[in-house]
Order: structure tokens, then C-alpha cells, then sequence
């Protein structure tokens, strides 16, 4: 079986690596001339730890391709991957513009039977919209099926995550399509779901609005610690034992941002209302996680007064750890508004860089944190790099004007940072 994958995004790329790493023989399509370039050399157009290795690695052999020839790629190949992105619309709700426009280039160019899977994250219906979408398409009948079997990658960690899932989940209404799907997936150990194309979908965004979930409630637990002078983290290790709970994801923050919880959450949301269902806890994740790096810069503000003309060292710029993605980052909501409140802002950031707009213009992107936190009257920690638990602030203060430390990943040992001299503010780990 020849998988094509349509989209070589962050999802197809990594999926393409997953089914040649499996034996598969896979063609990545995308219309993007470049980045097709690029992994024809075997070069990743982002920053994933191990992904471009293992690009590399099959495109050397052979077993993985790269095109931007529709059709050839759509007719040559009786398995298809839709990988494309889902973006938001303005209202919240999901743009399937390009799902659609892949819908119908496969229904233009389909010479026979076609195993359709969607792969992107898509609202609850959409499986029956890409079978419409592709019918209306077709110059004559042939028959195919479509398939729901989304990915739960984590940025960051996508090859572990996509070598060893801890489930496969399929939904389909067709025998053939469950069986060949089964084949592709034999070599895996962990759960099948098999199930209807509603329920896939669902799966997906419900399992995201739940983990969003309970960041927002420690997010909001954690305020109420700061005010008893609770560490949150004890807090979530005497929960996390409880099995029922779970000790991921309570991590207390700025909150959560990236390509898929923000975007996921609303767009349940709206997927609900436009079914007169509404999601009210849902809701007020959205809006707790809203206002969170706000929490941390109002208690900043506090400390100095005002941030006009004070330099402020902003440590940490990617959503998370071990990535170079800034869509949704705390830390951009933050230089936004210190930026309007008149600070000198310094950045450092192991990998994320700001995109050249002029709205950025006066933040100064250094080199190394060294370099971003000298004369700084506070520092805002926003990414929990590792690398930045290395930093040995005894020696490090004598750079600061002020020493004054806000951190928003509750890094930094509360009570070691005061010893050496800092005003210490994280959410919620005091004590
Ligand atoms: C997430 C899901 O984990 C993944 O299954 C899905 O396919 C895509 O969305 P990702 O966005 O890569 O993956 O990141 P993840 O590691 O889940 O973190 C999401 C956000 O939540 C980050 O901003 C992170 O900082 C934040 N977070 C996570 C917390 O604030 N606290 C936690 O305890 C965990």
C-alpha cells in the first residue's frame, strides 16, 4: 500500500516519518514549491527535536517522496492523508477552506477507489462535508471512503508521541476502510478505537478541551494558593496520586497557548452553539486562560510602580519548551502590553524568534539570557527552557538593576531566589 499524504505542515510531516518509519512507501504533497525544496533534502521548515533525523533518514532511502504535482500524486495512490491546517475564523469556528479545496482536487483527479483519512483536527460533521465535497468534484462516479483518524501530537515531542501513541483512533462507516486502516497501523502496540466518524471527531477536540480544562483550574487554583501562601505544585502532587485525576497537566502558569488548545477549545465552543448547546465551562477556560499572563504582569506592575522606561528582560518566547512556535504564547501578550505601557523590552529565547512586524520593532532580541537580563529592572520568565534552570542567579544579579523576578512557569525555587536577594513572585508556588 502507497500512502500520499496531502498537507507536509507539522502533522503530515510528522505522519509521513511515522509511515515510512513503519515500512510504508509515502508521497508528501503540498503546494508550497519551497518547503517541498526543503524536504527533498531533507530539511524541516520548523524546529521538531528527531523529526528531520528520520525525514532524512527515509528520504535517503527512498521509501519517503516529495511532490507538488496533484495529479499524478492524487491518482497515483489509493491511500490519502489530509493533513492540511484548520485555521480559525475570526468568530472562533474552524476554516475548512483547504480541507475543502483538497476534498475537491482528490474527487477532480480520482481514478479509481480512494481510502480518504482525515487526519487534521476537524470539527464534529466534517467527514460527512469532505464525502459531499468530493462527489461534487468527481468527472464520474468512482468509489471511496472517508475516515476520521486524528493525531494527538504534542509539539516538541511529536516523534515520540507519533512512534508510540498511546491510542489509534478510527472512524469510519466502511469495512475496507477499518480493514486497511487496521494494516497500516499493525505494527503499533497500544488501543483501537473503532468507532463512527462523529465520535472520532469528537474524541479529538474533547480530549484538548479537557486537558485546556484543567490547566485553567489550576491556573485559577493557583491565585487562591498566593493568597494562603500554598505552593499549587503540592497541591497538584497530592491530587495527581489520585488516580481518577491523573498527575498530568496541572501544571499552574501563564497559561496555555500554541496551534491547538486555544483553537480547539473555541472552536468546540462553537461547534456546540451552532447546535443551541453551550459549553459554559468551557467557556470560562477560555476566558481564565484569556487573562492569565495578566495575572503575573498586574503583580509586576505593582512591584514597579509603572513599567515606563523600565527595562524589562522577557526570558523565554515559545508556547512551550523545544519549540520554535509562538502562535498563542503568553509571552507575546505580554510584550504587547509592556510595549503599550512604555517598558524597554529584552528578549531571549533558546529558539523562538519574533516575525519581523513593526508592532515589535523596540523589543531587543539578545543572544543569550545574559545578555537580555543586563541592567533589566525585572525579569519575566515565560518558557520553561531547560536550559534555563541552569542559569546560576547568585552570579548572574550582579548584571540587574533591580532584582526583581516574575515567574510565570514556576521554575525557580521561591524560597532559594530569595535568599540570594530577589523579590520572587511566581503563580502560585509560594510558601
Ligand atoms: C496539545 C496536545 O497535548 C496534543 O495531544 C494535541 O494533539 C495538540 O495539542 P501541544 O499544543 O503541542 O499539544 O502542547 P502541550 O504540551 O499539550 O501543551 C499545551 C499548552 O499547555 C502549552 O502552552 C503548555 O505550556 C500548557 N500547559 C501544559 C500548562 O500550562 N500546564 C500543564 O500542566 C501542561
Amino acid at each position: 500500500m502507497k500512502i500520499l499524504i496531502i498537507g507536509t505542515g507539522y502533522v503530515g510531516a510528522t505522519t509521513a516519518m511515522v509511515f515510512a518509519e513503519s515500512g510504508w512507501q509515502v508521497t508528501g504533497l503540498d503546494i508550497d514549491e519551497a518547503k517541498i525544496e526543503r524536504l527533498r533534502q531533507g530539511h524541516l521548515h520548523f524546529h521538531e527535536p528527531g523529526l528531520e533525523e528520520l525525514i532524512d533518514k527515509h528520504v535517503r532511502s527512498g521509501r519517503l517522496l516529495f511532490t507538488t504535482d496533484k495529479e499524478t500524486a492524487i491518482a497515483g495512490h489509493d491511500i490519502i492523508f489530509i493533513c492540511v491546517g484548520t485555521p480559525s475564523r475570526p468568530d472562533g469556528s474552524a476554516d475548512l477552506r483547504y480541507i475543502q479545496q483538497v476534498a475537491a482536487d482528490i474527487g477532480h483527479w480520482m481514478n479509481g477507489y480512494k481510502l480518504v483519512v482525515t487526519k487534521s483536527t476537524v470539527p464534529v460533521g466534517t467527514q460527512e462535508r469532505v464525502t459531499a465535497w468530493i462527489e461534487a468534484a468527481q468527472r464520474q462516479p468512482h468509489l471511496f471512503d472517508v475516515a476520521s483518524n486524528p493525531e494527538f501530537l504534542r509539539e516538541g515531542k511529536a516523534v515520540e508521541d507519533a512512534l508510540r501513541p498511546d491510542r489509534i483512533v478510527i472512524g469510519t462507516d466502511s469495512a475496507r476502510a477499518t480493514e486497511q486502516l487496521l494494516t497500516l497501523y499493525q505494527s503499533f502496540q497500544c488501543p483501537r478505537i473503532i468507532t463512527t466518524p462523529r465520535t472520532a471527531e469528537l474524541i479529538k477536540y474533547a480530549s484538548n478541551a479537557f486537558l485546556a480544562t484543567k490547566i485553567s483550574y489550576m491556573n485559577e487554583l493557583a491565585k487562591l494558593c498566593d493568597e494562603f501562601k500554598i505552593n499549587v505544585n503540592a497541591v497538584a502532587e497530592g491530587m495527581g496520586l489520585d488516580p481518577r485525576i491523573g498527575p498530568s497537566f496541572l501544571q499552574a502558569g501563564l497559561g496555555y497557548g500554541g496551534s491547538c488548545f486555544p483553537k480547539d477549545v473555541s472552536e468546540l465552543v462553537m461547534t456546540a452553539r451552532e447546535q443551541d448547546v453551550h459549553l459554559h465551562i468551557l467557556e470560562q477556560v477560555m476566558e481564565v486562560n484569556r487573562t492569565q499572563y495578566a495575572y503575573l504582569l498586574d503583580k509586576a506592575r505593582l512591584r514597579l510602580g509603572d513599567f515606563a522606561n523600565k527595562n524589562i528582560a522577557i526570558l523565554g518566547l515559545a508556547f512551550k519548551p523545544d519549540t520554535d512556535d509562538i502562535r498563542e504564547a503568553p509571552a507575546t501578550r505580554m510584550i504587547h502590553d509592556l510595549l503599550l505601557e512604555q517598558a524597554n523590552v529584552s528578549l531571549f529565547d533558546p529558539v523562538a524568534t519574533l516575525p519581523a512586524h513593526a508592532s515589535y520593532g523596540a523589543v531587543t532580541e539578545c543572544s543569550s539570557a545574559e545578555e537580555a537580563i543586563r541592567d533589566a529592572d525585572a525579569v519575566i520568565l515565560c518558557t520553561e527552557w531547560a536550559a534555563f534552570e541552569q542559569l546560576d542567579w547568585e552570579s548572574l544579579k550582579g548584571l540587574m538593576r533591580q532584582l526583581n523576578f516574575f515567574d510565570g512557569r514556576n521554575m525557580m525555587d521561591a524560597r532559594k531566589m530569595r535568599e540570594i536577594g530577589f523579590y520572587y513572585q511566581g503563580i502560585g508556588n509560594d510558601y
